[in-house]
């Protein structure tokens, strides 16, 4: 049965929703599988604009089911005001199941994740200020909150209170902070996360009945292989695992289910907040590709960091997430550009790297080695076929399959759903599943 997994394969921003939304047509279910409200994407249908941060994208197909998998953390205010839009816009959220696993940001973890941001000063993560890393915190050192804790109402705010005592009185002592907002703030959070009740289930029981029904399920990761927290830019990461093998995790299924893995990139590479960032244009063209691509982040607004597509860090990520098809985006914003570079090796002293370094005190002051190829000057957001891009295109996506020796399956070509080409590549929804040991029925 088919399961496909799609990854961000950069440093998040790829354009994932997109990517997803494409692929829901395929789908039965779409489950969420890490992460929380630091993600975003903008969602434009029929129904109007949608910014979504929690649910899948999957909700606006009534016949699909959209999981927020365990591995996420889900801010409750959030993801009410979330499902308050969508059901507002005549969107049925019925669909939607949340793992009763999942753990709830609370109003603490947001207060401690500025306070301790404030503390690092210039050594500070530039992280989304949501809560994220404190929370995944208290999840492993088993002192977190879950939204399965709200089947005891009473026990639920005891706990939730509880918990908050002890955090302002250490964030009061230490930290020297105003707590006095905070009881208020849980009053809020425990009323949207009681609100949230109908949608808990047993998602991975749910995941697993639907495998044995041949269904098919794709499993969404949120930011991207280089801001994961073992195999990203540490410390510069989020505080959860986007690559593949998290995927099993963060939902509930065996990592065997797995028929195809697909790493979503732009045809450049962007980074929002601190970290290493070898091919960083602080110039002109920098610009250009900020403004022509829109590079702001969805959630913060942060202008992101540009740069050329680092093939380095992309074949890192091929090879830790085991992709088996690349989905290439925002390939349009390269249109106007006389020439395009391409980063295939680092330099460190003299000395040609074609891996990343296994240190990052080494990937802080690696230098871009670039290759250089002609741009195509013309607009190709009207293309519907890989046959139909101008040479210097097709060149520049052969040029990236050599180097990183994975099929391309997927290529965008403008903001718009339309705006893309399917490359004639094995549809997964109709992949057998003999690619992996077989499935005990
Ligand atoms: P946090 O996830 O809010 O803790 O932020 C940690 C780092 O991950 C910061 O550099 C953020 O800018 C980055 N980050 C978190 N979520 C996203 C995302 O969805 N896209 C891009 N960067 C992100």
């Amino acid at each position: 049965m088919p399961v496909l997994v799609v990854v961000g394969a950069q440093w998040g921003d790829e354009g994932k929703g997109k990517v997803t939304d494409l692929l829901c047509e395929q789908a039965d279910l779409v489950v969420r599988y890490q992460g929380g409200n630091n993600a975003g994407h903008t969602v434009e249908n029929l129904r109007g604009k949608f910014a979504l941060h929690l649910v899948p994208s999957g909700i606006f197909n009534p016949n699909i089911i959209s999981i927020i998998g365990n591995g996420v953390v889900i801010d409750p205010t959030v993801l009410r005001a979330e499902i308050d839009d969508l059901e507002s816009r005549n969107v049925n959220t019925r669909g939607l199941k949340i793992a009763g696993k999942a753990h709830l940001i609370m109003p603490w973890h947001i207060m401690l994740d500025h306070v301790q941001e404030a503390r690092l000063g210039v050594g500070k993560i530039g992280t989304t200020g949501r809560g994220i890393g404190p929370c995944y915190a208290d999840k492993a050192a088993r002192q977190g909150v879950r939204i399965q804790d709200i089947i005891d109402p009473v026990g639920f705010r005891q706990k939730v209170m509880a918990t908050m005592e002890a955090k302002a009185e250490v964030m009061a002592k230490a930290y020297d902070q105003d707590v006095s907002s905070l009881k208020e703030e849980c009053e809020r959070y425990i009323e949207a996360a009681e609100s949230l009740r109908p949608y808990i289930d047993d998602t991975a029981l749910l995941i697993w009945n639907s495998l044995r029904e041949d269904k098919r399920v794709l499993l969404e990761g949120a930011q991207g292989t280089m801001l994961d927290l073992d195999h990203g830019t540490y410390p510069y990461v989020t505080s959860s695992n986007p690559v593949a093998g998290y995927a099993s995790v963060g939902s509930g299924i065996g990592p065997i289910e797995f028929s195809e893995v697909w790493g979503i990139t732009k045809a450049y590479t962007t980074r929002v907040g601190e970290g290493p960032f070898p091919t960083e244009l602080s110039d002109d063209t920098g610009v250009c590709l900020r403004e022509v691509g829109n590079e702001f982040g969805t959630t913060t607004g942060r202008p992101r960091r540009c740069g050329w597509l680092d093939l380095v860090a992309l074949r890192y990520a091929v090879r830790i997430n085991g992709f088996t098809g690349l989905c290439i985006t925002k390939l349009d914003v390269l249109d106007t550009l006389d020439t395009i570079k391409v980063c295939t090796q680092y330099k460190y002293k003299g000395e040609l790297l074609d891996e990343l370094p296994p240190a990052q005190a080494i990937f802080t002051e690696v230098e871009p080695v670039y290759e250089e190829l002609p741009g195509w000057k013309s607009d190709i957001t009207g293309t519907r076929s890989v046959q139909d891009l101008p040479q210097e295109a097709i060149d520049y996506l052969n040029f990236i399959v050599r180097h990183v020796r994975v099929p391309i399956s997927l290529i965008s070509v403008g903001p718009k759903r339309e705006e893309h080409i399917k490359v004639p590549h094995p549809d997964y929804s109709q992949r057998a599943s003999g690619g992996h040991a077989g499935r005990q029925q």
